[in-house]
């Protein structure tokens, strides 16, 4: 059995950010999919890509900044100034505003990579169950391989998180934070997007719409050149069709969009994202991480305001209090 002084699980925002911050200390981190960036996700589309997860971020602590501006040096990382809108009364007006975004180029999923750049991950390794021997703790992967750690950090979301953990008491955990799903459609579109007031826009927020949550046009981020748009649909939307066949959720947003932009699109693909946000974004725990038992620790956006810019400052404070030990 291989032994390691801290095991990380999950190599999203939150867990990479803990390893860099552990650079001087041994670890192992562990992600169940090929590669890092977790909901920094984009899909390829034939010779085409477009961003299904996070579709920007904003930065509002030094820390992240910091970093930030090491991404942009390193071409991982672009501003982003969409002409925005949102939806009142569920048509799109426009809704121009100041704040400062970021996208990953040449897609999202490149912040992920940036961050991953030092960082060696254990990649296609899903670990299926922690438990604990003594003062250590064994993880046990889905292919049977243990690893034995004096500490473990959890990054996944909630309900992967107690998943693993169902030899602890986490009941107060998962009552209060629990995550709502997401359908993202990306559709293809030749037409602009034109608000009722005339304007027209790269990106519109959901505002009061009971379907669209986000939308975005993929040409107006640095980088891309397609002529794809990303939806996604609100949680309520989502809850209502979650088990619905994706070809169905992709042609009903299609039409949506198409009815309410008066455009032509065509549906390319749907995906669904189980575990997508906080359910109440606003219910944080301090710092975005807790601890579950002597050593063992959890951390990620959902503890965090449901953010990018939360899931690592919760992987930095994780990686700190590890190393207090
Ligand atoms: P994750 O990214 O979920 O990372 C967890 C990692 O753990 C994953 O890589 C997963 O594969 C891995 N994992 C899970 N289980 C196991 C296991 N058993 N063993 C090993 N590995 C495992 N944020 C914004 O700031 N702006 C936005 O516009 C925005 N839009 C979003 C839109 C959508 C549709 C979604 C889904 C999210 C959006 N977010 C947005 C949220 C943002 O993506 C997250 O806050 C952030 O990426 C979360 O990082 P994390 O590290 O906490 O979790
Ligand atoms: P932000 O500061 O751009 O927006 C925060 C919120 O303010 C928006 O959700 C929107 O409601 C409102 N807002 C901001 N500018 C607006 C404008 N010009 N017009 C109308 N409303 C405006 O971004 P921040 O704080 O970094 O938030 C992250 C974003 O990620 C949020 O929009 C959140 O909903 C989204 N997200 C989506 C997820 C999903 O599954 N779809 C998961 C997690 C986050």
């Amino acid at each position: 059995m291989t032994h390691t002084p801290i095991a990380i699980i999950g190599a999203g925002v939150a867990g990479l950010a803990a390893a860099r911050e552990l650079s001087d200390t041994d670890y192992i981190i562990f992600e169940k999919s090929r590669g890092p960036g977790g909901r920094l996700a984009s899909k390829r589309l034939n010779d085409l890509r477009a961003d299904i997860g996070a579709q920007f971020f904003t930065v509002r602590d030094p820390r992240f900044e910091e970093t930030i501006a090491l991404a942009m040096d390193a071409g991982a990382v672009q501003p982003w100034a969409p002409r925005m809108g949102t939806f009142q009364q569920s048509r799109a007006v426009a809704s121009p505003d100041t704040q400062r975004r970021y996208v990953g180029t040449p897609y999202m999923n490149a912040l992920g990579r940036f961050l991953a750049q030092s960082v060696e991950i254990q990649t296609e390794k899903r670990i299926a169950v922690v438990n604990k021997d003594g003062d250590r703790f064994i993880l046990t992967t889905t292919a049977g391989d243990r690893y034995t750690a004096d500490q473990v950090l959890i990054t996944t979301p909630v309900d992967q998180m107690s998943d693993l953990l169902v030899d602890f008491d986490i009941d107060e955990i998962t009552q209060k934070f629990t995550m709502a799903p997401t359908w993202t459609t990306v559709v293809s579109a030749s037409e602009p997007l034109v608000t009722d007031d005339g304007g027209m826009i790269d990106a519109c927020f959901g505002g009061d719409h009971p379907a669209f949550d986000f939308i975005s046009v993929e040409h107006s981020k640095s980088g891309r050149n397609s002529d794809l748009l990303v939806i996604h649909s609100t949680s309520d939307w989502t809850t209502t069709y979650l088990e619905t066949d994706p070809k169905w959720v992709a042609q009903e947003m299609s039409a949506l969009l198409n009815d309410t932009f008066n455009i032509q699109s065509n549906p390319v693909v749907s995906h669904r994202w189980r575990y997508a946000r906080p359910t109440d974004p606003r219910l944080t725990a301090q710092k975005g991480i807790y601890q579950i038992d002597s050593g063992l620790w959890i951390a990620g956006d959902y503890l965090a305001g449901g953010r990018v810019e939360g899931a690592f400052l919760a992987g930095i404070e994780a990686a700190q209090r590890l190393q207090r030990v």
